[in-house]
C-alpha cells in the first residue's frame, strides 16, 4: 500500500507531466520528470539568490557590490530570509521526491570504497552496481538535507534576533549558518562541474529529462540494467567494437 508521501509525489509527477514534456529520443532513456526537473530548478535559484544576498551580509566590506542586485544594503538583508525559506522550501519537496532512490544501500558503501579507482578513471565504467544515484551524488543530497535544517533553526533565531533568542544563540547561530553555507557551496561547485564538463551528458538530464543509453551504462550500470534488461558491460563492448569496426571501414 503506498504511503501519503508516495502517493502525493505519484500526483505531483502526473500533474507536471500534463503541463510540461519528457522528451525521450532512440537510443535515450527516460531520467526526471518534470516534476523533478522543476522543483531542482527551483532549490538552483533559490539557491543562488539566497548566497548572493547572503554575500552582502556576510562580508559586506567585501561582498557590497552584490547588494546593488537586491535594491542595496537593507533590501538584500530583508529579501535573503524568504529566498531561503523558499530555497528550504523546495529542497524539502525535492527530499521527499527523492526519498527512496536516495537511500544508502551495501552497494553504496563498496562504492564509498572504490572512489579512488573510479576518480582515477581507472575503469572505464562505474562499479556494476551503482543505481539511480552514485553514494557521491547520496553524501551529497543527504549533506543538503542536513544544512537545510541547520539554515532554517538558525536562520530563524538570526531572523528573530537576539531580544527573542539571547545574544549567545544569536552568535552560535551566525557561526553554524555560515559554516553551513561554506560547505554547501563547495559541494556545489563539484556539482556544478561533475554535472556539465566533468560528466558530459548529464546536463540534460535536467533539461530534457533524457540521458543516452552510453551515458546510463557508463555512470550507472545497475539503472541501466533495471530499466533495459540489458547487461550494461556487453552494451559497452558491443558499442566499442562497431565503433573500431567503423573506424576499420
Ligand atoms: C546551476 C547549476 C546546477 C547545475 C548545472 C545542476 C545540474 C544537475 C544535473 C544535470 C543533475 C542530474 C544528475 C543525474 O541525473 O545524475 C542534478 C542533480 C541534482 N542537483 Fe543540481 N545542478 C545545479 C545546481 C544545484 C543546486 C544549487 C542544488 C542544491 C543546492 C542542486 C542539487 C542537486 C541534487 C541534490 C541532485 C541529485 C543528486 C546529484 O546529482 O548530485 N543542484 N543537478
Amino acid at each position: 500500500m503506498p504511503t501519503a508521501v508516495e502517493r502525493f509525489d505519484d500526483k505531483a509527477r502526473a500533474a507536471f507531466d500534463r503541463i510540461g514534456r519528457n522528451e525521450v529520443y532512440q537510443g535515450e532513456l527516460q531520467r526526471h520528470r518534470v516534476y523533478t526537473r522543476f522543483l531542482h530548478w527551483m532549490v538552483a535559484v533559490f539557491f543562488f539568490l539566497s548566497l548572493f544576498s547572503g554575500f552582502g551580509i556576510y562580508l559586506p566590506w567585501l561582498f557590497r557590490w552584490f547588494t546593488p542586485l537586491f535594491g542595496g544594503g537593507p533590501l538584500s538583508r530583508a529579501l535573503h530570509p524568504w529566498f531561503g525559506v523558499l530555497f528550504v522550501f523546495f529542497f524539502a519537496l525535492q527530499a521527499l521526491n527523492w526519498l527512496k532512490p536516495m537511500s544508502w544501500t551495501k552497494a553504496d558503501s563498496a562504492w564509498m570504497r572504490r572512489l579512488r579507482s573510479t576518480i582515477s578513471g581507472e575503469e572505464k565504467l562505474d562499479p556494476p552496481d551503482t543505481g539511480f544515484f552514485n553514494a557521491g551524488q547520496k553524501v551529497q543530497f543527504w549533506e543538503i538535507v542536513i544544512g537545510c535544517v541547520v539554515y532554517l533553526i538558525t536562520g530563524i533565531i538570526l531572523w528573530a534576533g537576539a531580544r527573542t533568542f539571547g545574544p549567545i544563540a544569536v552568535a552560535f547561530s551566525y557561526i553554524l549558518h555560515d559554516i553551513s553555507a561554506i560547505i554547501m557551496l563547495g559541494g556545489i561547485f563539484i556539482h556544478m562541474y561533475l554535472s556539465t564538463i566533468g560528466e558530459p551528458g548529464t546536463f540534460q538530464a535536467m533539461t530534457r529529462g533524457a540521458v543516452s543509453e552510453a551515458w546510463a551504462w557508463t555512470f550507472h550500470p545497475a539503472w541501466y540494467k533495471e530499466v533495459t534488461g540489458r547487461d550494461p558491460r556487453r552494451a559497452y563492448e558491443e558499442a566499442r567494437q562497431r565503433m573500431e569496426a567503423g573506424r576499420s571501414k
